[in-house]
């Protein structure tokens, strides 16, 4: 439905404003130049940037109304490998999307798409990411772009303030959580270790994002310098046997480096005891890493920010504006509590890159993060600001959560649903338990539950394990999800459970 077909009157009218590349008249001398110099004619430019925009729209208008997902299919097999020596001409590239590509993916824009973590996106945010990429400025350096790195620079403080860090901390632009927290335990490592992690120990919960694992192993921790404590009943960090491992090690004569807090965890938005970890972070000499990837930006809202007090204590903490801010990916942001650390992290020297020191200590971002060609990804989330202020912001963020406490309900008031860790935070995990069904036959089905979903299309749930046990989760974070959605998920969910369960 919402593919553009090949013989839409649009695409004839690009056939003929292209380069004729496949039309059966070979190309003359001013084509093959234009296409050597992957160039287009104005007309054409604006016939293909029109066609992306009417598909983009209809996309936005329709999706509500569009299954939430395709099933993987053959597809993706059909695409053709070859290399293309001449080139297909741009209808036909076109029309290879659209049969093999737009065709077999999960729409996590979709206001039924409650898996994972939802990438709600918006409109202006893409249109955002177009201009970047056609003006393709170069956000390394002030020299090359330094309007770009004032935006760059207003958008990280705008952050700041948000989770209330103080004057002086700053922040870093990059691909998402992942990036973020690699990012923020580069620069612990810099600053508390100047690198040398010789018995340094991090702690973290079991409900920690696998990122963080992976990012001490990236960082040259050893796995026995990673303390992955047990969480408590309500899925956090356990200050106790926080203190307690703590102590042990110290005892041990190991060096206690860096605790990892959750400020909303993936499995269930579990926000780990935040000032009482800066407390015993600030007492014990630690460095305080809060992964807000998800659940950070919830701190906009009343209800958030008392869930998330001690959020602006972090010495580092990542933020992903392509989850709860509603931006398009890729973008995520690092913030520390001190701008100096990014810089003394990673500055780098070379003589090529001598013209870029400029007097009055502008900010070059090469200098404050991994990458010396970067894109401009701060424009998305500025330009969305700019568009829709903050208070829109906010109340998509509080939508978001209560819509949770809305599938909570709906769950709670249909047996034999049990909700295994309530929607304080956007996400709510929940699992179909008959009484008469025993531990594996109840997971089974909760797995099957999902497939039946996905075969279905009408929305998506995704499954995880807790305790192990398998839960389903609904993370509820759309702006544009209704009541309705929510209900008729739950109704659906119920009606594939008793199918499935009278199928035993
Ligand atoms: C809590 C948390 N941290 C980190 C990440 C990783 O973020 P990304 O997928 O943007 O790399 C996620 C992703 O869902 C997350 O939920």
């Amino acid at each position: 439905m919402w593919a553009v077909s090949s013989t839409d009157t649009r695409h004839s009218r690009l056939v003929t404003m292209t380069m004729t590349a496949s039309s059966s008249e070979p190309p003359t001398r001013t084509e093959r130049t234009s296409q050597a110099r992957l160039q287009m004619t104005p007309d054409a430019m604006r016939a293909f940037g029109y066609r992306i925009v009417d598909q983009l729209v209809q996309h936005a208008t329709e999706l509500p109304g569009a299954p939430v997902l395709r099933l993987p299919d053959a597809a993706g097999a059909a695409l053709p490998t070859s290399l293309p020596q001449t080139g297909v001409g741009l209808p036909a590239a076109l029309d290879l999307l659209d049969r093999h590509v737009w065709q077999a993916m999960m729409h996590l824009d979709h206001p039924r798409f409650f898996g994972f973590v939802p990438g709600p996106s918006n409109f202006v945010s893409a249109m955002a990411d177009a201009l970047v990429a056609g003006l393709n400025p170069f956000a390394g350096t002030w020299l090359e772009a330094s309007g770009c790195a004032q935006v760059e620079l207003i958008t990280i403080d705008w952050l700041r303030q948000i989770c209330g860090l103080p004057d002086g901390a700053g922040g870093h632009f990059v691909t998402g959580g992942s990036a973020a927290n690699l990012t923020g335990l580069a620069i612990a490592r810099r600053i508390r270790l100047d690198d040398d992690m010789t018995d340094a120990v991090v702690y973290c919960s079991d409900q920690t994002h696998a990122s963080v694992q992976r990012a001490l192993r990236l960082l040259g921790f050893p796995r026995h310098q990673l303390r992955t404590l047990e969480s408590d009943a309500g899925f956090q960090l356990s200050l106790a046997e926080l203190a307690r491992a703590v102590a042990a090690d110290r005892q041990a004569g190991l060096r206690p480096f860096c605790v990892v807090a959750n400020a909303g965890t993936t499995n269930t938005g579990a926000v780990d005891p935040l000032p009482a970890l800066a407390d015993l972070c600030e007492r014990e000499g630690l460095w305080l890493h809060i992964d807000g990837a998800y659940g950070a930006a919830a701190v906009l809202t009343d209800e958030g920010k008392r869930l998330l007090r001690g959020l602006e204590r972090a010495d580092s903490l990542a933020l992903d504006p392509h989850k709860w801010l509603f931006q398009p990916y890729e973008c995520g942001t690092i913030l520390v509590r001190d701008a100096r650390w990014l810089r003394q992290t990673f500055a780098m020297h070379a003589e090529y890159l001598e013209d870029t020191g400029q007097p009055g200590g502008e900010t070059n971002f090469f200098e404050e993060g991994l990458q010396l060609t970067r894109a401009f990804r701060a424009l998305k989330l500025w330009l969305s600001l700019q568009v829709f202020g903050i208070a829109a912001f906010r109340a998509a963020t509080a939508h978001g959560m209560g819509l949770a406490a809305l599938a909570e309900a709906a769950l709670r008031a249909t047996p034999p649903w049990e909700v295994v860790a309530p929607g304080a935070l956007g996400i709510i995990a929940f699992r179909y338990a008959p009484q008469e069904l025993g531990a594996a036959a109840t997971d089974a089905l909760n797995q099957a539950l999902v497939h039946a979903m996905v075969e279905e299309g009408f929305a998506f749930v995704s499954s995880t394990a807790l305790r192990g046990r398998t839960v389903l989760r609904m993370c509820t974070i759309n702006p544009r999800t209704t009541d309705d959605d929510i209900r008729g998920t739950v109704r659906r969910l119920g009606a594939h459970a008793r199918r499935l369960q009278r199928s035993l």
